[in-house]
């Protein structure tokens, strides 16, 4: 990457902070350098793991015959839940409703019953068909559609917010309007599926090498599978392809299944998961049904909402309480709603469990507001751009979200302000009705929608980090951080926080694998919050060696503290200069420890959820964006022809990252909106398993114009890790300008007369349907 000479004269450090720093291994994902689990060479002997699942959504089993699965060639053991020396439960949240293998019942289509081990993947993969098992099926609930909050079984309590008299002001509104959204949800597609390899050691101890967001959770899960002690295991990760959220929890079982046969046999076992088996085993984004009534008054100001959140959660609770929460959370996305009354209706389904997704719940809460803000555009015969605008949160008054915190830092007129311009969106808006007035088939449409997004973990014991940093005697440097690197640049941002403090170049700093074993008990690498609470914990463990080093100086060298002052590559002491690796061994020479660990925690947040009130969020993430499409009113095929992003990053860490992900997140929202979906089928199997039937974004699919642009004003700048703002979730939701434009488009053929109510995702079916539809009820009224 960068030189490793340092340059004594330089003005600036190569890979500082708030510049543009390639990701540290980028070349590596492009040459195929860059080490995934299944590239580590294999310990000798390893067996490979593979699933027997339920094929059938629910129902006792009544008998599982695994006797040829057993004799199968290649087989060398074959488990089940009685072989789980420890705790048959996974369950993130303690709620123990999540079993490593499915015992006397299976709760949806593809559940794990057994685990088959042998010599190659292909044998224990074979060996899986031939059990033979036998279930008294009972009736499968598949859809949240037609489920009853108040009655139907929920997997965890739900959420209520309340702020002022929502259903007296609906009542008293001069207008009202009452609907529902379907709104789908997402197959997370990382490039390397879910994957452990565990390596058993002496003692029982066993090391995990776990494609995961979250070693830690994976460590306490493997022990109390294993029913031992935290500290006897290891959980190692140096890069996911991909997580998405999909690896926050999902890796538990994998890893929990290795390490039980792992330990069993004596030797190393891997189990990476075929694509059709982690589409069908795995959590997925929650589809949410949103039911949503309002009272506004003639000029399309908002006066009260009432919003009801039901999410397919899958047999088991997994995150969907905090998934449904952060819906909630967002219900508001940057409106200001007088009276508001949101609940959350996590309901309990015969399908897999669904979990976290970039967003968290998020997307489904602010898409509900927006899909509500259009209907009362067309209510009021208003551009929703208008609509929006009157109803954002104020900046000193209207300012109180409906779980009472208040909005301190709001930008989002300013930026909704310079997209406007920057887009030309009112002279894109009047061309474009010129140019449906002419084109039959071909129908454009245009939307610009906003973005907040809370920043923290809502469990307020999650915002807490850890670090690890020495300093060789060669005054090279190791980092080390509970981080967890996904594609997302974590580890390049923590390294740039890291060179800075020592005003070395980046090419100095080594970037490690997390490891449970040098930092512990650590978060999920989720949230968005990675660089805010790792590059804070680097940055005090850095400091304190920092510390250590002045003070050594300047005793040293007989000079006030504030004499020794870190320069590029060196350090001036007094009127001398010297090399910062010189520092480094005189300090060594003179016993300095040249090692710390650093922390973080962060400030001013709390959260009450019984009373659904408090400060979840240390800030919020802004952003705007502005789609244009055109449909095809005879097939329902669609173009995005352009998009302009304005994107708040607060003063980004490294620019050239956060573009990386605002179009990453946006593509990625697109296809959510767009093209991705999933299908079950009546036995509750899921269809949609493969590339071929589940289509993600393709290159083709981005939009032909594409303007992307960081906000970076004086405004946004927060007490954050050089006042830069988390950037990996937020622009996911910017995408809903692009389901906004084909909504556009379709009403289009309507005169804008009737709201199209388009619900996601938006495939060329579905646009299709509602252009039809809509013609309908034009000839018809
Ligand atoms: N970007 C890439 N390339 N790959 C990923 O898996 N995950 C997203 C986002 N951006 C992801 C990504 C999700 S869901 C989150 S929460 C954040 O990255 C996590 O990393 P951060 O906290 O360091 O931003
Ligand atoms: Mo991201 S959904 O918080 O892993």
């Amino acid at each position: 990457m960068t030189q490793h000479t340092p340059n004594l004269k330089a003005e600036k450090i190569v890979g500082g902070v708030a510049v543009d720093q390639r990701h540290d291994s980028a070349h590596k994902h492009v040459t195929g350098e860059a080490i995934y689990i299944d590239d580590i060479p294999e310990p000798a002997g390893t067996l490979h793991g593979a699933m027997g699942l339920s094929t059938v959504a629910h129902g006792a089993i009544r008998s599982i015959d695994l006797s040829a699965v057993k004799t199968a060639p290649g087989v060398v053991a074959v488990l089940t839940a009685e072989d789980i020396p420890g705790e048959n439960d996974i369950s993130p949240t303690g709620r123990h409703d999540e079993p490593i293998l499915a015992s006397g019942k299976v709760e949806f289509f593809g559940q794990a019953i057994f685990c088959v081990i042998a010599e190659t993947r292909e044998a224990a993969r074979r060996a899986c068909r031939l059990a033979r098992i036998v279930y008294d099926e009972q009736p499968a609930i598949l859809d949240v559609w037609d489920l009853d909050p108040a009655k139907d079984r929920l997997v965890t309590p739900p959420l209520e917010l309340k702020r002022g008299d929502a259903a007296g002001t609906i009542a008293a509104a001069p207008h009202r309007l009452k609907g529902r959204m379907r709104v789908g949800g997402q197959d997370h597609f990382y490039l390397e599926g879910h994957i452990s390899v565990a390596v058993p050691g002496e003692d029982g101890d066993v090391t995990v090498h776990c494609s995961t967001q979250h070693p830690s959770e994976v460590q306490h899960m493997v022990a109390h599978a294993l029913g031992q002690p935290s500290h006897s295991v290891t959980i190692e990760v140096r890069r996911m392809g991909g997580g998405f959220g999909g690896k926050e929890t999902q890796s538990n079982q994998f890893a929990a299944l290795a390490a039980v046969a792992a330990k069993r046999l004596g030797r190393a076992v891997k189990i990476r998961l075929d694509r059709d088996d982690d589409m069908t085993m795995t959590g997925k984004r929650h589809d949410f049904v949103v039911d949503y009534e309002a009272g506004f008054d003639d000029e399309g100001n908002i006066l009260g909402v009432d919003l009801t959140y039901a999410a397919r959660c899958g047999y088991s609770s997994d995150l969907s309480g905090p998934v449904t929460d952060r819906a909630l959370f967002h219900c508001d996305n940057t409106y200001f709603w007088p009276a508001a009354h949101a609940r959350s209706a996590p309901l309990y389904t015969n399908t897999v469990s669904n979990t976290a997704f970039r967003g968290f719940g998020g997307p489904q809460g602010m898409i509900g507001a927006e899909r509500l803000i259009d209907e009362v555009a067309f209510a009021v015969g208003k551009d929703p751009l208008e609509i929006r605008k009157r109803n954002f949160y104020g900046t000193t008054a209207r300012n109180v979200t409906p779980y009472h915190q208040t909005v301190e830092d709001n930008i989002i007129h300013r930026i909704v302000a310079e997209l406007e311009e920057s887009s030309d969106y009112a002279k894109r808006r009047r061309e474009i009705a010129a140019f449906n007035a002419g084109s039959r088939v071909i129908k454009r449409g245009i939307a610009l929608t906003p973005v907040k997004f809370g920043i923290s973990f809502t469990a307020t014991h999650f915002n807490q980090a850890g670090a690890l940093v020495h300093v060789y005697t060669d005054g090279s440097v190791h980092l080390n951080h509970g981080g967890t690197e996904m594609g997302q640049g974590l580890n390049v941002k923590v390294a740039q926080v890291v060179a800075h403090e020592f005003q070395i170049d980046i090419g100095h700093v080594k970037i490690t694998a997390t490891t449970t074993g040098k930092v512990p008990n650590t978060s999920a690498t989720a949230a968005s919050s990675g660089s805010d609470l790792n590059g804070m914990a680097a940055q005090n463990a850095a400091r304190q060696i920092k510390k250590r080093l002045i003070d050594f100086a300047a005793d040293k060298y007989s000079v006030p503290h504030d004499q020794v002052v870190f320069l590029p590559n060196r350090v001036r002491i007094g009127n001398q200069e010297i090399p910062f690796a010189d520092l480094i061994k005189q300090a060594y020479f003179a016993r300095i420890q040249l090692s710390a660990a650093g922390f973080y925690k962060t400030p001013k947040i709390h959260w009450n959820r019984d009373e659904g009130r408090g400060h979840p969020f240390y800030y919020f993430a802004y952003g705007a964006s502005c789609s244009e499409v055109s449909i095809d009113t005879l097939t329902g095929e669609y173009v995005v022809e352009r998009a302009d992003i304005l994107h708040d990053a607060g003063r980004s860490l490294n620019p050239a990252i956060d573009l990386g992900q605002v179009e990453g997140g946006f593509v990625q929202g697109m296809g959510w909106l767009t093209t991705e979906e999933l299908w079950w089928d009546e036995k509750g199997r899921l269809r949609t398993h493969a590339p071929s039937t589940y289509k993600i974004p393709l290159a083709s699919d981005r939009p032909r114009i594409f303007n992307v642009k960081l906000a970076d004003w004086p405004e946004n700048r927060e007490p954050t890790i050089h006042r830069s703002k988390a950037v990996g979730e937020p622009p996911f939701m910017l995408a809903m300008s692009v389901l906004h434009a084909l909504s556009d488009a379709v009403a289009s053929v309507a005169d804008h007369s009737i709201c199209p109510r388009l619900d996601a995702p938006a495939t060329p079916e579905r646009v299709l349907m509602a252009v039809e539809r809509l013609r309908r009820e034009a000839a018809g009224a």
